[in-house]
Formats: structure tokens, C-alpha cells, sequence
């Protein structure tokens, strides 16, 4: 049976708080008018428009994400955000580990694997997102990179809590640069991460699990992405935060 196609919104640091509201409901508007397959999409808006963005998606069958999540439960950790408080607010997913947070904020492994483990504990549903640097492809280190960021982000959970997670492929060298990892290259690492969470738990489990690709993802690359075995949805950027370019996406994924 064909998974249901995936397509997550990250709006990353942008919109106000009108166009945040206004891309919500562009969206829902034209999600309900998409026949087809049936699919799943998420919006993952900056914190402070996270409850603004719920409310305006209620009746709508689209979830909310946040782009972050703090692995303490509560207190004196200034300017952080709790999986409590986003449940509060009405989240459903969390990105753990994205590469801006890697790479431009200093997130390592272990703080992301403390951040998928706060996350599920909290009743959210983390994406947890991998990728290797144009330097790591280039020295052929990618496989490497890549197997060491998926058994250290998900170290520690069982085959129950790996059901909560879906795995982001973002290869860096991809994101916001418009180069697009091509299908095949795509495909040759979602099948190494299968292969690996085969590998980690039981085979049903990793051939449920979901693992998203993204990095300028756009209209025009979305059907060719979306017909590799092991692809099952996007993670869109730039993309997402024009609602015509996003709902096309969404067509070309279903
Ligand atoms: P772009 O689609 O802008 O390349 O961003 C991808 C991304 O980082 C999504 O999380």
C-alpha cells in the first residue's frame, strides 16, 4: 500500500503576523479544494505566530508544527520552549536538529536526540532532519554523516516511540541554494536510512516510518522526487511561503 505523501510547510524566520494568517488560510482554502489521493500537510510557522496559525487552520485538516522544541520540561532556561507549552498551543510536530539549527546555532547529536526524546514524551511528533555539507558529499563522506546523525538523534527509542517519528532528508548543499539533490541521489540516501532503520528495529516499523526529502524542493521538481520508492513526502523552504507554489507542491505530491 502507497503511503500517504507528506508535504510539511517550514516558514523558517519569516512572515508577520498578517501574512503568517493570510498564507494559513490561502493554503487551507486551496488544500480544500485538492481532490485526489489522500494526504497529509503541516504548516511549521516561527513560535510567535504558532497559536495565531491554529487558529486559523481549527477547521481545516492541516497540522501545525514549530521549528523547535527545549528538552528540559520547565524552568530558569530563558528564551526556550517547552513541549508542553507547544502542545499547549495546539502543535502537533516539532523539527528536531534542522541543519540552521546545526550548523548556524551549534545544535550537536545529543541535543537533538534529547530534543526528539522531550518531544515524544511531550505527545508531539518530532521530524527529525539529517544531511550531509557540499564538503562531506564531496568527500564521498555522505553515507557517514548521515548514518551517524540518524543512530545518535534517535538513540534510546523503541520500537513504540520510533512510530512518532518521521525522518527528514535535507542534504545541506540543497537548502535555500536552488540546487536540488537530483531524484536518484534523493533516493540512494532515503534507501540508506530505510535500510538503517530496518536494520534498528523491526521491518515493519522502518518501512512505516516516514522520510521526507528537502532542500528547493519546488513545483517543478516535485514529481520527479515524489516517484523514488522511498519518498514519502517534503520538506519545503522557500517554496511553502508562497501559497499558489506551495498547493502546487501539494498536487504534484498526490
Ligand atoms: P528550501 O526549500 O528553501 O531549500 O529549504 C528547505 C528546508 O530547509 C526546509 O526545512
Amino acid at each position: 500500500m502507497m503511503k500517504k505523501p507528506f508535504v510539511a510547510g517550514n516558514w523558517k524566520m519569516n512572515t508577520d503576523s498578517h501574512t503568517s494568517v493570510r498564507l494559513a488560510d490561502d493554503i487551507a482554502a486551496g488544500c480544500s479544494q485538492t481532490a485526489g489521493r489522500s494526504f497529509e500537510v503541516a504548516v511549521i510557522p516561527p513560535f510567535v505566530y504558532l497559536q495565531a496559525v491554529v487558529r486559523t487552520l481549527s477547521a481545516s485538516s492541516i497540522a501545525v508544527g514549530a521549528q523547535d522544541i527545549y528538552f528540559e520540561q520547565k524552568g530558569a532556561f530563558t528564551g526556550e520552549i517547552s513541549a508542553a507549552m507547544l502542545k499547549d498551543v495546539g502543535c502537533v510536530y516539532v523539527l528536531c536538529g534542522h541543519s540552521e539549527r546545526r550548523h548556524i546555532l551549534g545544535e550537536t547529536d545529543r541535543m537533538v536526540n534529547r530534543k526528539v526524546q522531550a518531544a515524544i514524551s511531550g505527545g508531539l511528533l518530532p521530524i527529525v532532519c539529517v544531511g550531509e555539507l557540499l564538503e562531506e558529499r564531496k568527500a564521498v563522506q555522505t553515507d557517514q554523516v548521515v548514518k551517524r546523525q540518524i543512530k545518535n538523534g534517535l538513540d534510546g527509542l523503541n520500537d513504540e516511540k520510533i512510530s512518532a517519528v518521521t525522518i527528514a532528508y535535507e542534504p545541506v548543499w540543497a537548502i535555500g541554494t536552488g540546487l536540488t539533490a537530483t531524484p536518484q541521489q534523493a533516493q540512494e540516501v532515503h534507501a540508506l536510512i530505510r535500510q538503517m532503520l530496518a536494520e534498528m528495529y523491526d521491518n515493519q516499523a522502518a518501512k512505516e516510518m516516514r522520510i521526507l526529502y528537502g532542500g528547493s524542493v519546488q513545483p517543478d521538481n516535485t514529481a520527479g522526487l515524489m516517484a523514488q520508492q522511498d519518498i514519502d513526502g517534503l520538506l519545503v523552504g522557500g517554496a511553502s511561503l508562497k501559497a499558489d507554489d506551495f498547493l502546487k507542491i501539494i498536487q504534484e505530491a498526490i
